[in-house]
């Protein structure tokens, strides 16, 4: 198999005296889906935020690219974006201003014509010149997306893509998502709480509970696993659990 994009070892993030993540080990193997799965509060969240370097882990190894994040920071960040409906951007500048800044941030070539290509794939023709606090949510969520595939990453981090979307645009994205993973190859490691979507988008998924992995493995080996008909049974059925 090829080396993993991403390899977490043991990873810990207390807060004061609460464990936030709980000792998680997992890979992302290159080019694949990978959802992160779980109730809210068991850490999806904390554990994107480590691998993004934003929060420092309390214990733990990560590597990405085959580089240490605590000493390759930069270079590893490089080739990695993010994107988060709960995110907040320079809402005085336009859609496309807003490209254009992280265009510049990333130090990429050719910025008008990455532009052009990336809202046309999002359908964002019609508000590319709208001031950015005047867009709808959905609208917002596109820009985020976009913002993240314009550099083209390698690795992509997503943490509730399609939250704020409505039925179609949240099926447009996820198959613009598997279009972009195709076409470019990137990894995707993404959170959701919708459980269809998950099932339709990821290789592999990875189950938190209070912290820890509790189950690890591909949709049909999870359910089977826990002997449920569907993903969302499954989902139930561990955060049930005491
Ligand atoms: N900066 C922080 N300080 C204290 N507690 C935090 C902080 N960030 C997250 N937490 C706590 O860590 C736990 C996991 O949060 P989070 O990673 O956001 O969960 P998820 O994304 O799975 O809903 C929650 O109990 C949350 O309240
Ligand atoms: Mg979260």
């Amino acid at each position: 198999m090829d080396a993993p994009i991403a390899e977490v070892r043991d990873l810990v993030k207390r807060f004061g005296d609460f464990t936030a993540v709980d000792g998680v080990s997992f890979e992302v193997r290159p080019g694949e889906i990978l959802g992160l799965l779980g109730p809210n509060g068991a850490g999806k969240t904390t554990i994107i935020q480590m691998l993004l370097g934003v929060v420092t882990p309390t214990a733990g190894v990560i590597q990405m690219f085959g580089l240490d994040l605590a000493r390759h920071r930069e270079r590893i960040l490089q080739q990695v974006n993010f994107s988060s409906t709960y995110i907040s951007m320079p809402y005085a500048l336009t859609v496309e201003e807003n490209l254009r800044v992280v265009g510049k941030l990333y130090g990429l070539t050719d910025i008008p014509r990455r532009i052009d290509e990336v809202v046309k794939k999002l359908e964002m023709e019609e508000f590319r010149n709208k001031l950015t606090r005047k867009l709808s949510s959905g609208q917002l969520t596109r820009l985020t997306l976009a913002k993240a595939i314009l550099t083209d990453p390698k690795l992509l981090f997503l943490d509730e893509p399609t939250a704020s979307l409505d039925p179609d645009m949240a099926h447009k994205t996820r198959s613009l998502l598997k279009e972009v993973r195709r076409s470019a190859g990137m990894s995707i490691f993404y959170t959701s709480h919708n459980m269809r979507e998950m099932e339709e988008m990821s290789d592999r998924i990875i189950f938190l509970q209070r912290g820890k992995i509790v189950a690890q493995g591909s949709v049909e080996a999870i359910t089977r696993r826990y002997g449920q008909r569907d993903l969302e049974e499954v989902f139930l059925k561990i955060a049930r659990e005491k």
